[in-house]
């Protein structure tokens, strides 16, 4: 059995991807703030910015495969905090990709649509990125550094993860609209932010099917269709059951953001679907395995 190292297994990513793999791997979660218990795996702490202390667990736990999932994600928080978010997400990329090397260890380094400006329908993995906002530049920053120092490497660009929230710290927008609209509050959605919202257990597939078909580079792993928000609000009304007179409409011009967004920013995912074999799920497929799980 492999042993997979998850690095940030107490987020929202990371807490899927634990249980997901843990069947078929010999798991061990990383975290940081957040203890965390996960069945079937084994957990440790590990702060990424520190270089020693991560190269020494990562050369003592020796893992066939490592998937770094940590990082500070909040977009309005990287704007706001450059300095403190650059030794997360460049520097602490950087110190596991050096470390992962050593160990002869597969990375699969977990990326973003917004390293694209948005300018563009439908973006390949080869097109040239270009990120408007901090946190899209220091992902991009990041990528480079892992392929810079690994040799077996992968980098897989998600967008707006959605599905069950795995720990109660941890938050993701299709939950929150879930929980919202459960308890009767109105909401108000954006109609002009596209995105490929991306199932997380389709993600996860995706994630291990790279390490299981020995592909290397990247890959756009991504929901089907680029939606936006007040669309995934209303099919999460639809399937769910809720009443859809509690969601209304604005625009990102009513939002009190820091950090400028594109506002399609839209990933092409056939090579997922052809080199992997795993077909990106739509909105619906997604809310309705989601459905399926508490039913
Ligand atoms: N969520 C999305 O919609 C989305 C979209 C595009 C790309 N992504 C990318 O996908 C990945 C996973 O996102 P997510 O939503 O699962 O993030 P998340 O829920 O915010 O989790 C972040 C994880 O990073 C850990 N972490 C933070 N600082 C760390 C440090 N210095 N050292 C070690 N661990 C640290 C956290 O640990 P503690 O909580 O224990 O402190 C947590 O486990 C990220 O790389 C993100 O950039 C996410």
């Amino acid at each position: 059995m492999d042993k997979l190292m998850i690095i940030g297994g107490s987020g929202l990513l990371g807490g899927h991807l634990a249980r997901f793999a843990q069947e078929e791997y010999e798991v061990v979660a990383t975290y940081m703030g957040h203890p965390i218990e996960i069945p079937g795996c084994r957990t440790t702490s590990m702060d990424i910015r520190d270089f020693y202390k991560t190269e020494n667990k990562i050369s003592k736990e020796k893992p066939d495969l490592i998937i770094l999932s940590a990082a500070q994600r909040n977009v309005d928080y990287c704007e706001k905090k450059p300095e403190e978010v650059w030794k997360i997400n460049v520097q602490g990329a950087k110190n596991v990709a050096i470390a992962s090397k050593k160990v002869q260890a597969k990375l699969i380094y977990l990326s973003t649509d917004l390293v694209f400006d948005g300018e563009k329908e439908g973006y390949q993995e080869e097109e040239d990125p270009n990120p408007i906002n901090y946190y899209g530049k220091t992902k991009l920053e990041g990528e480079k550094e892992v392929a810079k120092a690994c040799e077996d490497y992968a980098i897989a660009r998600v967008s707006v993860l959605y599905d069950w929230n795995p720990f109660e710290h941890t938050f993701n927008f299709v939950s929150w609209v879930y929980n919202s609209l459960k308890e009767k509050k109105e909401i108000s959605l954006f109609t002009d932010q596209f995105r490929n919202a991306t199932y997380i257990k389709n993600a996860c597939d995706a994630l291990l099917g790279i390490h299981k078909k020995g592909e290397q580079g990247i890959f756009h792993v991504a929901g089907k269709n680029c939606v936006n928000r007040h669309e995934i609000g209303e099919k999460v009304a639809e399937i769910f059951g809720f009443d859809e007179k509690l969601i209304t409409t604005c625009t990102s011009e009513d939002s009190n953001w820091v950090a400028k967004r594109p506002k399609r920013c839209c990933l092409n995912s056939e090579k997922m679907n052809d080199r992997l074999g795993i077909k990106s799920m739509s909105i619906e497929e997604g809310l309705d395995a989601m459905k399926r799980e508490i039913q």
